[in-house]
This record gives C-alpha cells, structure tokens and sequence, in this order.
C-alpha cells in the first residue's frame, strides 16, 4: 500500500471516529432487526408520520422507517456518516439527511416522532432541545429512545432497550 493511500485511510478513520468523540454519542447504528420490532411494537409508524432522526449516523433508522411507509429527515454532525446516508437515501425522495448539530435544527411542522440513539452525558440536553421543539410546533411528539431512560421523564411503553415518550408542549 502506498503512503498516500495509508495517509488518506488514517485521515478517514480520524474523521470517521473521532468526530463525534467528543462532542456526543459515538457511532454505533441500531440494529434493523431490533428497530422493525420496536417500531411495530412502540409506535407501528404509518404513512402519515414524519421521523426526525437525532444524530442520523449511516441512515439505517431512516431507512426501516421507510419501510412502514413513513418520510423523514436525519441530521448527522459527521460528514462522512451524513454522505454515507444521503448515498443510502438517495433514490428515496422521502427522506433528507442535513448534515450539522442536532442542537441547531428546528423540527419541520408534520414531524410527529423523534428518533434518538445517544448517550447518557447528552440525553437530557437532547431532551430539552426536543421539548423546545414541541413547544415550538405546539403539538406532542412522540420520541423513542434506544439504549437509555430519560430521567424525569416517565416511558409510556418500553420494548427490550427502546423506550417511547410522549413529549407534549407546555
Ligand atoms: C449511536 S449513533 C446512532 C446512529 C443512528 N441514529 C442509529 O441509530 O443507527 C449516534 C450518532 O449521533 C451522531 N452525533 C453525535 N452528536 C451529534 C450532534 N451534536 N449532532 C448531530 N449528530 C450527532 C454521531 O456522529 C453518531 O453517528
């Protein structure tokens, strides 16, 4: 291999991992195994839902959603991950990826579920940032979480490590 191939491969994996290292959850996708079966059981999407998916990573959230007739947008800090997803989505016109900060997005007006796969130094950050936008939209959005409880917030059903809340606007 050559040294410019190396260098390029290195460059890519610092972006790769190290983006997010230290501004929020690390890459690591969901299963789409798992994810078909908490949707069905969670929250059984339909044609008429928006998902809003916080840190999007490789696209596959928005991907299964896809497959239950739903539309939605992905926002992913990682530009590697973001052009990996668009790539992924591209013949789905459903779907859009921003590439940017969660924090910074405003919910488009027809979303009604907020997907989050984070971490525990984020979740409540993430959190309130999600209730803004309720409160923003003025309606209940509907936010499953994988891999972590919200404290303070109460789950309204769970199914093994995903749990579903409803936020509504105060
Ligand atoms: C655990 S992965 C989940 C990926 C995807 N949602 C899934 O479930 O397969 C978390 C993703 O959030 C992204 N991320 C972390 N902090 C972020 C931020 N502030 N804004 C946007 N994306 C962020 C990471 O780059 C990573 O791809």
């Amino acid at each position: 291999m050559s040294f410019e191939i190396a260098r390029l491969i290195v460059v890519l994996l610092i972006v790769f991992l190290g983006f997010t290292a230290f501004t929020g959850a690390p890459y690591v996708p969901s299963m789409k195994k798992e994810l078909r079966e908490a949707f069905k059981k969670l929250y059984p999407l339909k044609k008429k839902d928006f998902l809003v998916d916080l840190g999007s990573g490789d696209g596959v959230v928005l991907k299964i959603a896809g497959e239950f007739g739903a539309s939605g947008l992905g926002v992913e800090l990682n530009p590697l991950l973001a052009l990996i997803s668009k790539f992924r989505l591209r013949k789905d016109k459903k779907f859009s990826i921003k590439t940017g900060n969660l924090f910074k997005l405003d919910f488009p007006p027809e979303t009604t579920v907020v997907y989050v796969f984070g971490d525990s130094r984020d979740i409540l950050s993430i959190v309130t940032h999600i209730q803004q936008q309720a409160n923003r939209l003025n309606k209940k959005l509907y936010l499953i979480s994988n891999a972590f409880m919200i404290p303070g917030y109460k789950h309204t059903k769970s199914h093994r490590a995903y749990f579903l809340y409803e936020i509504k606007p105060c």
